[in-house]
């Protein structure tokens, strides 16, 4: 069942162009495809197999001739004809679909009455019979025929060549596109929509018409994504040198969306959660993931839509590098150092968890059963820093020079990670042999470092030891490094084999053990670590409380400061866990407690890294870092430390609360700083649960003009024990009933509360008329949040994880790729107490001896029951 990375061959047959027609009706689509086909070597023999599924076929055609039933055989996902012409032949057939039914949202399928497609990875076959791989790349041409009432717009990939009406109140458009592609990448799109539209002019002066297709009612919630766009086309052409390359760019908005967002050639598809906002129903984060997100599709038209994959084992290559470079172009729209500790977070409570758990996975994987199960935190975000570790090693203009090497050698081919690991090598002259074990071993790096000062000789050395697991070697690591003096300024650093020196330097860990010395150490000095986050790796480097405060409080690295505050609060929570399971009171270490004090006091420190400062680890990483997962444990002693916060500086909070609260809204860095620091001090008050603090709350929540600010507000008062709560819930209902992005946020601060009856309130609110498990947004925003929410969500009970199993086999006939995602939360399931895991496993064992299970949840739940 499983697919091999080794098990690779070329096609035998290539698809040189194919022309659709989709007649789109309520009850049955017709797809009529004709294709030109053309055997990879002449004189061969070999059956053309052709994959497809939920197609009816009523028609097949061969140059011509109809073709007999004894001349061909269809199974569930195949078409197959024996014997076909040596030399290139055409290809006939009409298949009928039924997109009203889709469910899986995969393939051609209804959102909103609209039609849309999602392909990738594998649903083109969905549509109709094709060689439906990313190495087989095709000219397409695509003809709609709907009603012209109900769908007055008709879209499909690149340019819209010929249009016309029926007489039957049908209309047609034909496109063309006339970039060949694999099939992932096809889209189609028709509806009701209204265009918000725009126009871009390239650095070499081409006018390219930008699209934002929305349903009718959202007209006035584009802009943002239009200018995003925008500024992502200029960003790639200053940094990269690369250019858009058709006349026309859309985005289409649409409300069922089992991912982010997709980059089809010209004609994106967007979940309307990552194109839709205004001041007063997205927040800043939600701004900020819309910029983003439109980036990374954009950034696909090179990286992912000109170079393609030659196969899904490479999927990093287009997801890594293109994550990479979203990352690095919000890092430049906003502050570099914000982005870089966002992204480390994602990464390490995540990604770090995936290598922890049964489905850890190389970022290019050796194996799958369902490719979409591959679309993993491993996959794009380590993929994204695996990239970044080649910037780091060739520095910026090498890592250029690799890219221009790479578009000149591969535009317009399917090919690998190695040829990419080559280009960069290449254009550098460099030996990246060893960097292919980042692309081969799975699993999170552990470096333990020492360090020793010298003071006759004023040296300081630093010993880094990597620990390999059986089977694996040693990988190649930059690890970027600063030393401290008493005074909190960084020590010039000079290495004994250099002459020049440098503030922070990076040292290339290739051995297994290696020792570096740094020459001219006046002082013994606090060394600063992996500075910014230099590599994907656990870096083990044991340190006092002092020497934290002190970083915490010094760094020039602002990654590595935020770092100390994290390691700090994390040794604090794991000091008073001890004294909570000996049974001793709690009391809060002064210097902690001081620490942030004056973090909080700091007047030069930017107030959105002042808020991440302020925000401690979650219950979520700290249980990664321990043998077994302290559920109870964690919570109490993690609640007990952000109460203790509140009320020993109550009034800097207030001041903090006070002093950022009259800026006026506006979608600069500046404001939204102020909107992070206000409402992190709002969560602080209100953990007091006083009429004090709830007043704050309530009057926030009531006078706000943006969703920030409503949202926080409302997120503090679903904790609180009064009527407010109810209050605030039922006009934050009525305000935005009818707008269903808002509305997932109302469910999902109902699922994150942290108060003991949670879990029967998800459970009422699954009752909800306005609950729709079809919808995934939806579904996410209740149970996918729920199930993040770690002290109720693993109820010693257990009743969560059978809801939880009751969703996945709804969502498995419903939608395979949703209920897989919902499956995964049980992946970690041995982390936890014995207790615990016996509840889980009989919830995995129920799943698994249910009948029909998806391909997508088999693997899942098989891999999770039969790993060590
Ligand atoms: N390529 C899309 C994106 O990054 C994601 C599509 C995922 N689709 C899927 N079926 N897993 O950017
Ligand atoms: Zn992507």
């Amino acid at each position: 069942q499983a697919i091999y990375r080794k098990d690779y061959h070329q096609p035998d047959f290539f698809i040189e162009s194919i022309d659709l027609h989709f007649s789109l009706d309520e009850d049955v689509t017709l797809v009529h495809s004709q294709m030109v086909i053309r055997p990879r070597t002449t004189n061969q023999t070999v059956p053309l197999v052709l994959q497809g599924e939920s197609l009816v076929l009523k028609n097949l055609k061969l140059n011509g001739q109809v073709l007999n039933t004894h001349d061909y055989q269809v199974d569930k996902i195949h078409l197959t004809i024996p014997t076909v012409p040596t030399q290139s032949f055409t290809l006939e057939t009409i298949v009928e679909i039924k997109p009203q039914e889709n469910t899986a949202l995969t393939g051609l399928y209804k959102s909103s009455g609209n039609y849309c497609t999602q392909c990738e990875a594998e649903g083109f076959r969905r549509i109709t019979y094709f060689l439906d791989r990313p190495d087989v790349m095709a000219r397409y041409t695509t003809t709609i025929v709907a009603d012209k009432n109900r769908y007055p717009v008709l879209l499909s990939n690149g340019n819209r060549v010929e249009y016309g009406e029926l007489t039957d109140g049908r209309h047609w458009v034909k496109w063309a596109d006339p970039f060949p592609k694999p099939s992932y990448l096809f889209a189609l799109v028709a509806g009701n929509l209204h265009c918000h539209g725009g126009k871009f002019v390239t650095r070499s002066g081409r006018e390219v018409r930008l699209e934002i297709w929305v349903e009718p009612q959202n007209h006035d919630q584009c802009e943002h994504a239009l200018q995003s766009l925008a500024k992502a086309m200029r960003w790639d052409e200053e940094r990269f040198g690369l250019e858009y390359d058709l006349d026309i760019y859309m985005i289409v908005a649409v409300s069922d969306f089992n991912m982010g967002a997709m980059e089809n050639k010209g004609l994106n598809v967007f979940n309307a959660k990552f194109v839709l906002c205004r001041p007063d129903t997205a927040t800043d984060d939600d701004y900020e993931n819309i910029e983003a997100v439109i980036a990374h599709e954009y950034f696909h038209n090179w990286t992912g839509n000109r170079v393609t994959c030659r196969d899904w084992f490479q999927l990093t290559l287009k997801e890594g590098l293109t994550v990479f470079r979203d990352q690095s172009f919000t890092e430049e729209m906003t502050s570099a150092a914000v982005k870089r500790i966002q992204d480390v977070r994602i990464l390490r409570t995540s990604q770090f968890a995936e290598d922890q758990s049964p489905m850890a996975h190389p970022i290019r994987p050796e194996s799958y059963i369902e490719m979409n199960n591959f679309y993993t935190v491993t996959v794009y975000n380590k993929g994204a820093e695996v990239i970044r570790l080649y910037q780091t090693l060739l520095g910026k203009d090498g890592f250029r020079r690799g890219m221009d090497l790479y578009f000149q050698r591969h535009d317009g081919q399917a090919v690998t990670c190695d040829d990419f690991r080559a280009a960069m090598a290449d254009a550098n002259k460099m030996d990246l042999s060893q960097f292919e074990r980042w692309y081969d071993q799975a699993g999170t790096p552990v470096v333990d470092v020492l360090g020793t000062y010298n003071a006759l000789e004023k040296t300081y050395s630093l010993t880094l030891r990597q620990q390999i697991p059986a089977n694996l070697q040693a990988w190649h690591i930059p690890i970027a490094v600063g030393l401290l003096g008493k005074n909190g300024q960084d020590l010039p650093l000079q290495l004994a084999t250099e002459t020049n020196s440098n503030r922070t330097c990076i040292i290339e860990l290739r051995e297994v053990e290696q020792t570096v010395t740094f020459v001219n150490i006046p002082e013994a000095p606090i060394p600063s670590l992996l500075r910014h986050f230099s590599a994907p790796i656990k870096l083990n480097f044991s340190r006092q409380r002092e020497e934290l405060a002190f970083l915490m409080a010094h760094d020039s690295d602002p990654f590595n400061r935020w770092e100390a505050g994290q390691q700090l609060a994390q040794q604090v929570i794991f000091d008073l866990l001890a004294d909570w399971q000996a049974d001793k009171p709690l009391q809060l270490d002064p210097l902690f407690s001081n620490a942030v004090l004056k973090i909080l006091q700091d007047t030069q420190l930017e107030g959105s890294i002042k808020a991440l400062m302020l925000t401690l680890p979650t219950e979520g990483f700290l249980g990664q870092q321990q043998a077994e997962v302290a559920v109870e444990g964690l919570f109490t002693v993690r609640q007990f430390v952000l109460q203790q916060l509140a009320q020993d500086h109550y009034t800097q909070w207030l001041t903090i609360y006070k002093a950022n609260h009259h800026t006026p809204y506006s979608n600069e860095a500046s404001a939204i700083a102020c909107r992070r620091l206000k409402n992190v001090a709002l969560h602080y008050l209100c953990r007091l649960d006083t009429a004090e603090t709830t007043a704050l709350a309530e009057q926030q929540f009531t006078q706000s003009d943006n969703m920030t600010d409503q949202q926080s507000a409302l997120s503090c008062l679903v904790n609180t024990t009064g009527t407010a709560k109810t209050i605030a819930l039922t006009r934050f209902y009525t305000q935005w009933k009818e707008n269903p992005l808002v509305l997932d946020k109302w469910f999902s601060v109902q699922a994150m509360s942290y108060l003991p009856d949670t879990f029967e309130n998800v459970q009422a609110l699954l009752q909800h008329s306005d609950f729709n498990l079809k919808n995934p947004n939806r579904a996410r925003s209740l149970l996918a949040v729920f199930s993040q929410n770690q002290a109720q969500f693993h109820r010693a009970d257990g009743l969560a994880y059978q809801l939880q199993a009751d969703i996945v086999l709804q969502l498995n006939t419903l939608n395979p790729q949703i209920a897989s995602r919902f499956v995964s939360v049980f992946n970690h399931w041995r982390r936890f107490d014995p207790a615990r895991q016996a509840l889980m496993q009989t919830q995995l064992t129920r799943i698994i001896q249910h009948p029909d299970l998806s391909k997508d949840v088999y693997e899942v739940v098989s891999k999770s029951l039969n790993a060590q």
